[in-house]
């Protein structure tokens, strides 16, 4: 858990929606970059309402978004959840309450919520659609009393409608910007959620991944992204590309805020039969028992340094991971160097590893199944997209920006042979590839600059955390990755939560042009 820190030293209340400094006490409370434990403390010590913070991130909201494009969507009933909250933590003074009562939240765009918010994966496609039900993400997220604040931008259709596409933008959500250097990519496809927490205009987030979607943006926002195993949470609801590799999970600030997150997402749907699966990863008591100050302690990491440590554009990066390395040593872990994934290459390109033939035929079935299942929509198919964009090619930039993944999965007819046999040779990457190595070398995690590995992780299905590693002589951040075998959360955790502790890399947004 985290130490109170010192920002509740700190002797004001700043609330920049109200455009006024709030004298509070002595032992007063910042808001900006504050995490969940600080302001759970700070709920319990009647420094800080649920109300107050709501405001504090809608004010944040309008200053910053028109520039960041983070946010899609604020909700409008987010106040009065939050007034809401408040009332039950004064009825319950002494609380049991679950630990993200009162916390707002942005979900991605792609996360369905049957509420007054769209969810329309940014694309003007989806607008006026109706879902039948909260994803059930979401349903797990009100019962455990966060605040739906609103939706994240993301790179349209979660990138998966155009080569040409650039990441972080959607015709709904505009082009979204790295909060630190305004100039630098975003990354993608979780862009918004990773810029909103970056630049302190929500608490905590969530994310989608098929391919790299949380851990990319992670690393270039210095934010903490997992990507949970999946199955781990249920993909119900959420606007889907392939059942094999897409995931939920948090980007937040710090480890233990995105730990938090996670317990209250995890779990079994029967609405998800993936979940059924994976449900018996989950521990009992949940992650959070896994945030301990030495987790780095006896773990054994593996380091792939061929083809992921080519920093020959990058000293300053290398710099940056021979002194993490270091750290690790330190903190008592066992680095095992110089390791190979067989067939690495073959797993980094889609087209060989079998990737790209398996997803353009899942994502016509998948997406044709979600857009059936709603209860109102202007599309219901993939090739009804596929003519709105043509139709609306000014508000979509057709032109521009074209659709070729969209017409080559429309162009595809189910799960042949083809396509059988590129699922089983992503298996027998993975089962010869990743999975040999960990367990010839008795491995933990494997750990990796930014977020290439990601190719690694998505066609087997496993986890990975992304936590801040630093910054270029740009300024622009980058992350450490830690990825392992299906159901290691609690070791890549205590690895991560440790690592964050030792090293701190995360430094709020300095929005150079
Ligand atoms: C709440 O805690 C305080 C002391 O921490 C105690 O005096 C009080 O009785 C408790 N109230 C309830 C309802 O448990
Ligand atoms: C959802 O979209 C409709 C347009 O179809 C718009 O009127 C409404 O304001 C949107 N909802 C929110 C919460 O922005
Ligand atoms: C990826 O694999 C395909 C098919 O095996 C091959 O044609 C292509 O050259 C490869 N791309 C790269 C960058 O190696
Ligand atoms: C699986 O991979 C191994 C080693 O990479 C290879 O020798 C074998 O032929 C593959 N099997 C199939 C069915 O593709």
């Amino acid at each position: 858990m985290d130490p109170p820190s010192s920002s509740f030293l700190r002797v004001f209340l700043y609330l920049s929606s109200f455009g006024a400094i709030f004298f509070v006490s002595v032992q007063a409370f910042s808001i900006r970059e504050a995490s969940i434990s600080e302001i759970q403390l700070a709920f319990k010590q009647n420094q800080l309402t649920s109300r107050q913070l709501t405001e504090f991130y809608l004010g944040e909201i309008r200053r910053l978004n028109p520039v960041l494009r983070g946010v899609i969507e604020v909700n409008p009933d987010a106040l009065h959840q939050a007034v809401k909250a408040d009332r039950k933590c004064k009825a319950k003074p002494n609380g049991s309450l679950p630990v993200l009562h009162g916390i707002p939240i942005l979900l991605k765009d792609n996360i369905g919520t049957k509420d007054e918010l769209n969810t329309t994966a940014g694309s003007f496609a989806l607008l006026g659609s109706v879902v039948a039900r909260d994803a059930e993400v979401v349903a797990r997220l009100r019962r455990a009393g966060a605040i739906i604040l609103g939706k994240a931008s993301l790179s349209e259709w979660a990138n998966i409608r155009s080569t040409k596409a650039p990441n972080g933008w959607s015709a709904r959500g505009g082009q979204g910007k790295n909060p630190y250097v305004l100039s630098a990519a975003t990354c993608g496809s979780s862009s918004g959620p990773a810029i909103s927490v970056a630049a302190n205009m929500v608490a905590v987030s969530l994310g989608t991944e098929t391919d790299g979607s949380i851990l990319c943006p992670a690393s270039f926002n210095s934010v903490v992204g997992i990507k949970p195993t999946v199955g781990l949470t249920s993909r119900a609801g959420v606007i889907p590309v392939t059942p094999g590799q897409d995931t939920i999970g948090p980007l937040c600030r710090t480890v233990s805020d995105a730990v938090y997150v996670l317990d209250a997402i995890v779990g079994y749907d029967y609405n998800d039969g993936a979940t059924r699966e994976a449900s018996k990863y989950i521990p009992q008591g949940g992650y959070r028992q896994y945030l301990k100050a030495h987790g780095l302690w006896q773990k054994r990491l593996g380091i792939v340094r061929d083809p992921f440590f080519d920093f020959t554009n990058n000293p300053s990066q290398a710099l940056a991971f021979q002194k993490h390395f270091r750290t690790m040593r330190q903190a008592g872990a066992f680095l095992v160097d110089n390791l190979k994934i067989d067939n690495i290459d073959i797993i980094l390109n889609s087209t060989a590893s079998g990737e790209a033939i398996a997803l353009l035929a899942e994502l016509k079935i998948n997406l044709n199944a979600y857009l059936k299942d709603l209860v109102v929509s202007p599309v219901r198919s993939l090739a009804d997209i596929i003519a709105f964009n043509q139709k609306n090619s000014k508000l979509e930039l057709t032109d521009q920006i074209g659709q070729d993944i969209f017409l080559a999965s429309e162009a595809t007819n189910g799960i042949g042979d083809l396509e059988k046999s590129a699922l089983l040779n992503m298996a027998n990457l993975s089962k010869n590839g990743f999975e040999k190595l960990m367990m010839q070398y008795n491995l933990d995690a494997i750990v990796t600059p930014g977020f290439e590995v990601a190719p690694v992780l998505a066609i087997g299905g496993f986890p990975g955390i992304s936590v801040p590693a630093g910054y270029d002589d740009k300024g622009i951040p980058f992350g450490i990755c830690f990825g392992g075998l299906k159901g290691s959360e609690p070791k890549l955790i205590e690895i991560a939560y440790s690592f964050e502790r030792a090293t701190k890399s995360r430094k709020p947004p300095s929005f150079k042009p």
